[in-house]
């Protein structure tokens, strides 16, 4: 169970977030919604260790976390932007995060293949990221988030990027993938539809306070 407590930010005068607590369970997905400059990115980012928080703290399963650096979490990340290194081709994207945790890299490349076929990409494993279609690179982003079996994935609009009919293509699938994996997920996003076909709980961040929308 991912877990915050009572956590408060502010950036000037604003509250961000202001004694703010959320759980999230394992496999269940959590939207989160909320105007532009509400907070939303902020809150992964406490989450994930890559922003401090005034006070409160971050658990994972009864423990605090608040100290940990971002790497010591185990939580993946994925943003809009998704990232990807445009130096390397599309297996060693999803390799990298194994290489990283020191796994040799012809296994974590025998890995990243496994993965990236389950991902319906195994034509693309040695192809440079720029030449896949966005929604290609998407789930390549996907797959490397997923390749390290992080225990939390924090997604922030991954789909805003993409085109009506993809985004509901991917939904879908990274909602099986999701579940099928059963990480405590927060999902950020603006499209209210696309929260409820992905989502277990939607919430709304509205000055610093999270209202339950389902
Ligand atoms: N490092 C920072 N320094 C100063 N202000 C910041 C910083 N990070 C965020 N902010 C401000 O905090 C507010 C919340 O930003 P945040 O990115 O969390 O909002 P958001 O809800 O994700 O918005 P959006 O939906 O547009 O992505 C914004 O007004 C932003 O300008
Ligand atoms: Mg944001």
């Amino acid at each position: 169970m991912l877990e915050l407590r009572n956590i408060t930010k502010h950036y000037g005068a604003r509250p961000l977030a202001d004694k703010l607590s959320l759980q999230v369970a394992e496999g269940e997905i959590v939207a989160l919604l909320g105007p532009s400059g509400s907070g939303k990115s902020t809150l992964l980012k406490i989450a994930a260790g890559l922003e401090a928080a005034e006070a409160g703290s971050v658990w994972f399963d009864s423990e605090d976390i608040s100290r940990q650096p971002p790497e010591r979490r185990g939580f993946a990340l994925m943003f809009q932007d998704f990232a990807l290194f445009p130096h390397l081709d599309v297996r060693d994207n999803v390799a990298f995060g194994l290489v990283e945790q020191r796994v040799a890299k012809a296994q974590a490349r025998q890995r990243a293949e496994l993965m990236l076929e389950r991902f319906g990409l195994a034509a693309h494993t040695r192809h440079r990221v720029w030449t896949l279609s966005g929604g290609e690179q998407q789930r390549v982003a996907l797959a490397r988030a997923l390749i390290t079996a992080p225990r939390a994935l924090l997604l922030d609009e991954p789909f805003s990027a993409l085109d009506a009919a993809l985004r509901l293509d991917l939904q879908t699938e990274f909602r099986e993938r999701i579940f099928e994996a059963g990480m405590a997920t927060v999902l950020v996003t603006h499209d209210e539809t696309e929260a409820r076909a992905m989502a277990t709980r939607g919430l709304r961040l509205v000055a610093g306070h999270l209202q339950q929308l389902w």
